[in-house]
């Protein structure tokens, strides 16, 4: 068994105040050598968080730092959405929360209104195919394992999902915050978290679905140079003001369950306008990517299902379902 990622999970824990504290400190609350304190300072550098060392005083975090509490996350949550989770799994690293919730999709031993969250994903995955950076102490990486009796249910859900995500944090009092198709968000066209959806059937028709979710609420600059787009945390937008990630996490869900609970009923007609509101680039020339296929044109609106309207440059208008927009200038 790896114990690394506990003993790295409680240094961290005790560097979140970030004040100083001295290697003796350290390896005294730990219960480790202090060599065995520098490897897993080391260990917190290589994942991208640098720890500041103050010569003859010890170490410190000069960035934000919270770990996921279950207690003060489920004190934020309302009680019609505690009754809905079946179980809330917090891990302190995990390849990636939708893969484990995937798994036991499969595998039969997941359930629905299953709620998975990481501190630091090994393998964080992004839609068409691309990585998700993880790194551990302030982000959300948050995946949740529904059950549909229909297939069809799905149609529209990864916008509605953005619709949610997006009232949390407005709620949040983050203000300037849109949604990309499919599921992007965005802050002033900067992108702020994304939405991955997968599912598998049932034997009997059914479907499992996981919805996963990655905000940025701080990414170390030194990781963040790898990611190829315009992106933006929280901490860049709302400095301290920003909010707590338990807390922020509480009002995803709350805002997440109940809307899958009343999917099937409801559908993407209920949050459709909500959608359109916070739809940045309508009326803009963007670029369809799907794989090596690029298509131009004007984004013109979403259809009744949640497909992607673009006018092409003769002035017809097409469909699509699937691919990554982009803004033709910066294509
Ligand atoms: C995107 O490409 O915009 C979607 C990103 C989705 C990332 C989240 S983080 C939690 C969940 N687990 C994963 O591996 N991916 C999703």
């Amino acid at each position: 068994m790896n114990h690394a990622p506990n003993t790295r999970q409680r240094l961290l824990h005790l560097l979140s105040d970030n004040a100083i504290h001295s290697g003796r400190e350290l390896a005294e609350a730990l219960g480790l050598s202090r060599s065995a304190v520098w490897k897993s300072l080391q260990e917190l550098e290589k994942l991208g968080l640098s720890v500041h060392a103050v010569r003859g005083r010890g170490y410190r975090m000069p960035h934000p730092v919270e770990m996921l509490e279950p207690d003060s996350l489920n004190q934020h949550l309302h009680p019609a959405t505690r009754e809905r989770i079946s179980s809330l799994d917090i891990h302190p690293c995990l390849d990636s929360t939708n893969t484990y919730l995937m798994q036991r999709a499969r595998n039969g031993t997941g359930s629905c209104g299953q709620v998975c969250l990481a501190d630091s994903q090994g393998s964080g995955r992004g839609r068409m195919g691309r990585s998700w950076l993880s790194p551990p102490g302030a982000n959300i990486y948050l995946s949740v394992l529904w059950h549909f009796e229909d297939h069809a249910y799905l149609t529209g859900l990864s916008l509605a999902v953005g619709v949610a995500v997006a009232r949390a944090l407005v709620a949040s009092s983050l203000t300037e915050v849109n949604l990309k198709w499919p599921n992007d968000i965005l802050w002033q066209d900067h992108k702020l978290g994304g939405i991955l959806i997968e599912a598998t059937g049932t034997a009997h028709g059914g479907c499992q679905v996981v919805i996963g979710l990655g905000i940025n609420r701080y990414l170390p600059p030194q990781l963040a140079e790898r990611i190829d787009q315009a992106w933006i945390d929280l901490h860049r937008i709302q400095g301290r003001d920003m909010p707590a990630r338990n807390v922020l996490i509480a009002r995803i869900l709350n805002e997440m369950i109940p809307l899958l609970v009343s999917y099937p009923r409801q559908g993407l007609a209920a949050w459709l306008d909500e959608w359109k509101t916070l739809h940045h680039w309508k009326g803009r020339e963007v670029v369809l990517l799907q794989g090596e296929r690029h298509i131009r044109g004007i984004l013109q609106d979403i259809s009744d299902q949640g497909l992607l309207i673009l006018r092409s440059p003769d002035g017809t208008l097409h469909e699509y379902g699937s691919g990554d927009v982009r803004l033709q200038r910066s294509a």
